[in-house]
């Protein structure tokens, strides 16, 4: 009989952002696959076995986790955040869709979790109060000519934009193209917010409006949020600004 194949995510850092439900899974599972950091963030027992391989190699993970689950092992594969969000869900089932199809016959349980720009979201305010998208800068899975044309677009459709992957050293530049393309479509003093490690303790949000952002106060650790037309800052005496995006725009009923 095959094991049961659950992909968790720790939420964002912080051990409160772990929801109970993948606590659960983490303590009916034996084998644990994920990049080493987020596994780090488990406190595994003594006969509960530690798997780790690299960030890039995610599709070789999926495949080697339902590979045990289907030997008989409860398996848990590991992201951040939440596992569906640019994470371990979407490898483990295009292994499952490209796979043998006693694959498909193992019980697999997707576990949401808290992803990055919700953490970020809620030390800062309500940026995602009003419709928004989520858009992973990396050109690694998908041209750079597609994720151009599409923040043009969600600019352009008056959607606040939550940007993932935003900057890494194989990556420098691209964080400063996008913050271009956005400057031709938004005005100047939308506000960009820099949400780095939320939930951890080195933590820091940054805001600071697009006709200023500099590429360089993002790191791989930051979510970056793009405010829309509608998004405003609120200052408050002595404490950190709030930001927010109304639930309603102008002309729209209440
Ligand atoms: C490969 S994606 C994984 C996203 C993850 N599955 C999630 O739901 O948050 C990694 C990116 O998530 C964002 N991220 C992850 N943890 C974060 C945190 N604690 N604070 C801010 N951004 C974070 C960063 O943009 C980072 O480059």
């Amino acid at each position: 009989m095959s094991g049961t194949l659950y992909v968790i995510g720790t939420g964002p850092g912080g051990p409160q952002q772990m929801t109970p439900e993948a606590l659960d899974a983490v303590s009916k599972s034996t084998d644990f696959l994920g990049y080493g950091p987020y596994l780090d963030r488990l406190s595994l027992r003594a006969d509960q076995n530690r798997i780790a391989s690299d960030n890039r190699e995610e599709l070789d993970r999926a495949q080697a986790a339902i590979v045990r689950a289907v030997s008989g092992t409860n398996v848990c594969v590991v992201s951040g955040g939440d596992p569906g969000v640019f994470a371990m869900a979407a490898a483990v089932c295009e292994a499952i869709d490209n796979g043998p199809d006693e694959w498909r016959a193992i019980d697999v349980v997707i576990v949401p979790g808290v992803t990055a720009m919700l953490a970020v979201a809620a030390r800062i305010g309500a940026p995602l109060g009003h419709d928004f998208c989520a858009i992973s800068l990396s050109d690694n899975l998908k041209p750079w000519d597609v994720i151009t044309r599409r923040l043009k677009l969600v600019a352009e459709a008056g959607l606040v934009i939550a940007l993932y992957n935003p900057i890494s050293k194989a990556r420098p530049w691209q964080l400063g193209e996008a913050f271009d393309i956005l400057r031709n479509v938004l005005p100047a003093e939308t506000p960009v917010i820099f949400g780095r490690a939320a939930g951890r303790p080195d933590e820091r949000m940054l805001v600071m409006p697009l006709g200023q952002a500099d590429a360089q106060k993002a790191d791989m650790a930051t979510c970056v949020i793009i405010g829309s037309p509608e998004t405003r800052v609120i200052p408050r005496p002595g404490k950190s600004d709030l930001v927010y995006t109304p639930r309603f725009i102008s002309g729209e009923k209440r």
